[in-house]
């Protein structure tokens, strides 16, 4: 719209004023120089882009390369910004073939055959402003290094990484999203601890053993099902402050191994236990909405684990239970309970 009034604006002006005298000049001149740079560019979009891909002149900086069946990088003109490759059968990432693409804001390679040998260790050195990088469903065996610090989105999740070393996250303070879930993460140390943003994270589907140290305090997810965890850490919820969602389901969790009042925290809106080895229903906070303890060893219904005193004006905000596939029947659920779980609309035994 404004170039238009620009172009309406020079042609009304008389032909003896040169853009040299124009005290508009400043206006308009970058902006003419930028449009017909851009209708240059959109023509160039046509002449540098790969056979392989599509690079739509409506969207100069967007190249689409997914689901060709490639097995090599092609070239990438150094004007693209988001670039898909997905659902390709690329097996090697060569230093040069990012050298040119420094521009990149989204690079989605998930869903081929890169392992972590094939990736040299420059690739990523250069992308300064590479927000979101999706490397799901390859075969990595290791996160790769000198990943940008610029990163918001890492998926990585349905690889084969069994180590997470400090190094590989360090300094990523803008990381908000982190998907590592379906590897075989064995060890994660305390590398998780600088990510100052994050918000969601799922390590489900590795083999933990424990509760990973120094979970970042910001986190609103934090998805861990699928694992070996027996026990959680005393005061494993005291330091969030956003936390709204666990999903521990599939671990081997028992009674002996979660602390009194581990979620008893305020703020918690859903809380997944199901498939673990509990015998006794655990104190929660009276702001949960959600809780699933399917398929454990549950033998008797505390009410007290929901309404700590029993006041009129304090009842629980619990609306789903689900209780199914353990030892109780809907006969152990003693009548009071409708005064305390009164917004429970469901409850399966
Ligand atoms: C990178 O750009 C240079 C100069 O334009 C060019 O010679 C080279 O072939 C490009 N490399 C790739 C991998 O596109
Ligand atoms: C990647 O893993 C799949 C499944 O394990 C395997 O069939 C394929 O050969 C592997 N590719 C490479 C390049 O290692
Ligand atoms: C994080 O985002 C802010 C604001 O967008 C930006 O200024 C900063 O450079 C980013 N940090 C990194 C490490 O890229
Ligand atoms: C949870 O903790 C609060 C104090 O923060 C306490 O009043 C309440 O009784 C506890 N609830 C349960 C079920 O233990
Ligand atoms: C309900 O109990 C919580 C502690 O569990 C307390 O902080 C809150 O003030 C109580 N609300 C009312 C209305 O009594």
């Amino acid at each position: 719209m404004q170039l238009v009034i620009v172009f309406l604006l020079s042609a009304l002006l008389p032909l003896s004023l040169s853009h040299r005298q124009d005290p508009l000049g400043w206006l308009y001149a970058p902006r003419a120089q930028g449009y017909f740079l851009g209708t240059l560019q959109a023509d160039a979009a046509a002449a540098d882009c790969p056979d392989e891909c599509d690079c739509p002149p409506s969207f100069p900086v967007a190249m689409y390369c997914d689901g060709r069946g490639l097995t090599a990088m092609p070239n990438i003109p150094s004007r693209i910004k988001y670039l898909y490759l997905q659902d390709n059968a690329i097996t090697a990432i060569p230093d040069s073939a990012l050298s040119n693409a420094t521009n990149l804001v989204w690079l989605m390679i998930n869903d081929n055959q890169l392992t972590s040998e094939a990736i040299d260790t420059k690739v990523f050195l250069k992308l300064g402003s590479l927000e979101r990088l999706y490397l799901q469903h390859n075969n990595l065996s290791s996160i790769p290094v000198n990943l940008p610090r610029s990163l918001r989105d890492l998926r990585i999740n349905h690889n084969m990484i069994e180590k997470v070393t400090p190094a590989d996250l360090e300094g990523m303070d803008n990381l908000t999203i982190f998907y590592l879930h379906d590897n075989a993460i064995t060890d994660i140390g305390s590398s998780l601890k600088a990510l100052k943003s994050l918000t969601l994270l799922d390590i489900s589907g590795n083999r933990l053993t424990k509760v990973p140290e120094g979970l970042p305090e910001h986190l609103h997810q934090l998805y861990l099902e699928s694992n070996s965890i027996e026990s959680l850490p005393e005061g494993f919820l005291g330091g969030f402050n956003q936390l709204e969602y666990i999903r521990m389901a599939h671990n081997q969790l028992t009674d002996k191994g979660i602390p009194p009042s581990t979620f008893n925290v305020s703020g918690l809106v859903e809380l997944d236990l199901s498939f673990n080895k509990l015998e006794r229903i655990p104190s929660v906070s009276s702001t949960l909405q959600h809780l699933y303890l399917q398929a454990n060893k549950i033998k008797e219904f505390t009410l007290g684990s929901f309404c700590g005193l029993m006041d009129i004006t304090n009842f629980s905000k619990l609306q789903t239970l689900r209780l199914d596939g353990n030892e109780i029947s809907r006969e152990d659920i003693p009548t009071e309970s409708a005064l305390c779980l009164r917004q429970a609309s469901t409850i399966e035994v």
